[in-house]
């Protein structure tokens, strides 16, 4: 019989080592290897038995043949349904990942209402509520009649013998990993070894039986989840839960799909009594919009297949610091930094002495480079203190040699600005096609300075003020040297 193998395993990343060290090799992480014993196939592989045991002989198959689609159970909650690419996949197993508070629960709670009430077996086990606090969100939500097979558990071996004691359910929901422990992994619950077990059991259970398996996480805040990333690459799909404070819009976004895409997004928004679905985001993000004040741009967005229109909204002015501050929310810094250079080196517009501020409205974060014409118009406004027409949407790539570069889908995004009354778009010259002209006002342009000239021409200045406070002299004496040139 061989010795227990003693390891020391990153309780951030999941890594192995021999030796105990202060700091972890694969993640550079300090102080999180902690001592766990190697055996019962916990990350050791497959225990070998002494008699060396024979395989099974498995059947090998043809690449060609059958290739239906993998079978789905939509939740009948379409925006969730979209970030799964069209349901529950039969036998797979998800990672639903966000913020503590961020509405997990609330989410996977109305999904399990939804499926119940199709008249599919849900079970439902809570590792963090009482029954009773369940109950008690249920009743908040309306659904507390849903048949959902409910249980506060947290013993892997306890649910899985349940689980096989009544008829294989449609889904199953784990809420939340952390907080199971199985008695395969003898290291303490909620560390790596034991959240890796755990999970690995649920999902084999999930591949046996066909139902699916849904595993909560909670994430840290630097956007890992908590301790076991190892299960994210152990799941065939990986679902984040986001949203900013103070926001009701929450984002499902998937950033892994073994049966879809993952550029979809589900916007919900919170509401007193659960999750509302929002199937038109562009409204909800243009909802708040005060147009016709400086520094605000609309953008038209993509979100995977959907065009999502939303505000862009840049503050400039004067810096009192000796280096100034560059600060974004939603958007990517080192883009921001690249669209206030092309402006300075090829639009003579002067930035450098100013605090820039970006901040996507309604807490979206946004990926795409075409957002990059909507920025610099929106950074070139509130510089200026022109303000943009309020009918006209932005979109367009910049390179760094100051030219605009065409972007994908440019007619679903003018359409979608169409269909919400904007009668104006500035896009790349290349991108202006047969399909472009649903949005009468179209201003193509292959240079980023054609923006700035636009801006300074067309723009109207709001009311200057009797007396214009010192600011807003100050601006305005920015904008004029800014833009002469
Ligand atoms: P919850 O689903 O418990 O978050 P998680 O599981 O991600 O930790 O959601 C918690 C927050 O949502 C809490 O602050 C209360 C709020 N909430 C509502 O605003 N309306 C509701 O109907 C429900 C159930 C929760
Ligand atoms: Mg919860």
């Amino acid at each position: 019989m061989a010795r227990a193998k003693i390891q020391f395993i990153c309780q951030n990343c999941g890594a192995a080592s021999p030796r105990w060290q202060g700091r972890c090799e694969a993640c550079g992480e300090w102080n999180t290897l902690v001592e766990e014993s190697a055996t019962g196939g916990i990350g050791g592989g497959p225990a070998k038995s002494a008699g060396g045991k024979r395989g099974r002989i498995v059947e090998l198959q043809p690449l060609s043949g059958g290739s239906a689609d993998a079978p789905r159970i939509p939740s009948g909650i379409a925006e969730l349904d979209r970030v799964t690419g069209g349901g529950f996949v039969r036998g797979s197993a998800l990672l639903v990942g966000g913020d503590p508070g961020i509405g997990k629960s609330t989410l996977l709670l109305q999904a399990s209402a939804a499926l119940a009430a199709q008249g599919q077996r849900v079970v439902y086990i809570s590792g963090e509520e009482a029954v009773a606090q369940v109950r008690l969100r249920a009743e908040r939500m309306g659904v507390a009649n849903m048949p959902v097979a409910l249980a506060a558990e947290t013993s892997v071996e306890d649910i899985l013998a349940t689980l096989q004691a009544g008829p294989v359910p449609a889904l199953v929901i784990i809420d939340s990993i952390q907080t199971l422990w199985t008695e395969l992994a003898e290291s303490a619950p909620g560390t790596v070894s034991q959240v890796r077990a755990s999970a690995q059991a649920m999902i084999r259970y999930a591949k046996h039986s066909g139902a699916t398996v849904v595993l909560v996480g909670h994430v840290t805040k630097d956007g890992q989840i908590a301790g076991p990333r190892v299960v994210e690459h152990m799941v065939d799909a990986v679902l984040y839960f986001e949203g900013e404070g103070g926001h009701h819009f929450r984002i499902l976004r998937a950033v892994k799909n073994r049966f879809g895409a993952t550029d979809e997004i589900g916007v919900f928004e919170m509401t007193g009594s659960g999750l509302r679905e929002v199937p038109n985001p562009s409204e909800l993000f243009l909802g708040e919009r005060n147009a016709a004040s400086p520094g605000a741009a609309v953008f038209a967005g993509m979100e995977g297949t959907r065009p999502v229109l939303v505000e862009i909204q840049a503050l400039v002015s004067p810096s009192p610091l000796g280096t100034p501050r560059r600060a974004v929310v939603g958007w990517d810094s080192g883009r921001l930094a690249m669209v206030i250079a092309v402006l300075e080196s090829h639009c003579g517009i002067k930035l450098g002495p100013n605090d820039v501020y970006l901040a996507v409205a309604g807490g979206l974060k946004i990926a795409e480079p075409a957002a990059d014409l909507a920025v610099a118009a929106a950074l070139v406004s509130s510089l200026s203190g022109i303000a943009l027409p309020a009918d006209c949407v932005y979109f367009g790539e910049v390179s760094l040699s100051g030219a605009v570069r065409p972007v994908s889908q440019a007619s679903q995004r003018l359409k979608e600005a169409q269909k919400l009354g904007f009668a104006r778009a500035v896009l790349p010259l290349a991108s202006i096609d047969k399909d472009a002209s649903v949005v009468p006002g179209l201003q193509g342009i292959d240079q980023l300075a054609a923006l700035v000239a636009t801006i300074a021409a067309s723009g109207t200045r709001p009311e200057r003020r009797a007396v214009p406070d010192q600011a807003e002299r100050r601006r305005s004496a920015v904008a004029d040297e800014a833009l002469d040139s």
